[in-house]
């Protein structure tokens, strides 16, 4: 299996891309912690995944949160060697005026101090191995920016841009980090993108997508199996786009 003796940490892995990733992980042979604000979704996940796979209650924008989580994941598995920083939130899709502060920050928070928080717990675990793998969840959104979703399109250039700098700063420690960028995907955040949800809505927004369809949990979750796994052991630093071809 391609994930034999490794232990991963999944955040937002309740739901979604998160779950499906957790899911891949184990059946690869991983041993799993789903990390997720939902407590009892998270245990709903672990507990269909398999015995080899722990919910931990996590509010990934809250450092005390992280800091726990982690210990927690070394304390039932005895290490981290991959890392997904998945969990992730929008604005709903409107004029970016109509954006309150407090839900930038929040969004902000989530989405990109979550990445800062979980490198202060982690990186200095994999120092010490000499090894291990990070990859966090951005989106085509901080590539090819739509309208109506501004705040969330910078968050996630945030996510993809500092996936590229963590590469380059951390290589020297034998950490590879890379980006995932998924498209618009099947998942609860759906019709947060498309500020609805109707057959038209579908509609447009897939007929922007080459391939003609929206980004499933199974192609997130494959391709992230791919980054974490031996198989990508020369690759950091890439932001790799699930777009169907959205990005061309
Ligand atoms: N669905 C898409 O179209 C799409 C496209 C590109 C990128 N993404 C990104 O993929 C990631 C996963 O999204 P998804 O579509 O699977 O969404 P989802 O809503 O299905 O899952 C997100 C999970 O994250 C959890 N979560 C939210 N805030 C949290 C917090 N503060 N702390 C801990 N957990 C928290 C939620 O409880 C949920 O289980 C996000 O980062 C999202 O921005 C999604």
């Amino acid at each position: 299996m391609r994930l034999d003796n490794k232990v991963a940490l999944v955040t937002g892995a309740a739901s979604g891309f998160g779950q499906g990733i957790a899911e891949t992980f184990a059946r690869e042979g991983a041993r799993v912690a789903v990390v997720d604000i939902n407590e009892k979704a998270a245990r709903q996940a672990a507990a269909s995944i398999s015995n080899k796979a722990i919910a931990l209650r996590c509010d990934v924008s809250q450092r005390a949160d992280v800091d726990t989580a982690v210990r927690a994941t070394v304390d039932a598995f005895g290490r981290i060697d991959i890392l997904v920083n998945n969990a992730g939130m929008s604005h709903v899709r409107r004029p970016m005026l109509e954006v309150e502060e407090a839900e930038f920050d929040r969004l902000m928070a989530v989405n990109v101090k979550s990445i800062f928080l979980f490198a202060h717990a982690v990186v200095p675990l994999m120092r010490k191995q000499k090894s291990g793998v990070i990859i966090n969840i951005g989106s085509t959104a901080g590539i090819r920016p739509r309208p109506g979703l501004t705040w969330y399109n910078a968050s996630k250039a945030a996510v993809n841009l500092v996936s590229k700098s963590m590469a380059a700063e951390l290589a020297g420690d034998g950490i590879r980090v890379c980006a995932i960028a998924p498209v618009m995907a099947e998942t609860p955040l759906l019709p947060t993108f498309m500020g609805g949800d109707s057959a038209e809505l579908r509609a447009q927004f897939k007929a922007t997508v080459p391939l003609g369809r929206f980004a499933t949990v199974a192609d997130v979750a494959n391709a992230t199996l791919f980054l974490a796994s031996e198989e990508a052991s020369f690759l950091t630093g890439n932001v790799l786009e699930v777009d169907g071809g959205r990005c061309v």
